[in-house]
């Protein structure tokens, strides 16, 4: 598999800190073929002889203001751990529910965006209920838990143009780490 022309913008670009827009249907083939273009650079950046043919950080999510168009369109890659991966692609999300159990990544979330070491903790619901639309225009609903729930959550944030250092307390990094669940 060829890497595809994947341009992913630095955390200082000002296109990352904007609410981005609904997205109308149908999309046009060009959209399309961009969202499944993303999915095959995350899923190639998460295989490790790939990943160092390339120099790429191996990431599980990625949304479309990262590639500079302010869309509300995410895609997350998930390692099945066979060699094979679960595919999301996530237009004009909604939240229709949500855990109260709070959970964080211990060794800290990354963002293909963000090129340095980040320190803290950003609270995450542990599960998550929402509404969404394929590429195709139709509608479904998801539960994500615990990993998945987090990369969807990092994302949604993206769409509101927030980075997950903008949800570290930068006096406190740690705070309230007793309240929420390591995973
Ligand atoms: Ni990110």
């Amino acid at each position: 598999m060829e890497l595809p022309n994947i341009k992913i913008l630095d955390e200082k670009d000002a296109r990352l800190h904007k609410v981005s827009e609904e997205v109308t249907f149908p999309l046009d083939e060009k959209t399309k073929q961009t969202i499944y273009d993303c999915l095959d650079y995350l899923e190639m950046s998460q295989i490790e002889e790939i990943a160092k043919k390339y120099d790429l950080r191996a990431g599980m999510g990625l949304s479309f203001c990262q590639i500079g168009i302010n869309k509300r369109i995410f895609v997350v890659s998930e390692d099945n751990g066979d060699g094979t991966f679960g595919r999301y692609i996530v237009i004009n999300p909604q939240i229709i529910s949500h855990s109260e159990e709070l959970i964080y990544v211990g060794e800290g979330e990354g963002c293909l965006s963000v090129n340095r070491e980040v320190d803290g903790i950003v609270p995450r619901y542990a599960r998550l209920r929402l509404k969404a639309y394929n590429e195709f225009g139709e509608e479904y609903e998801i539960r994500v838990r615990e990993d998945i729930a987090i990369a969807f959550q990092h994302e949604l944030d993206h769409l509101d143009g927030i980075l997950f250092t903008d949800r570290i307390d930068k006096k406190n990094p740690f705070k309230n780490r007793e309240k929420m669940r390591e995973i």
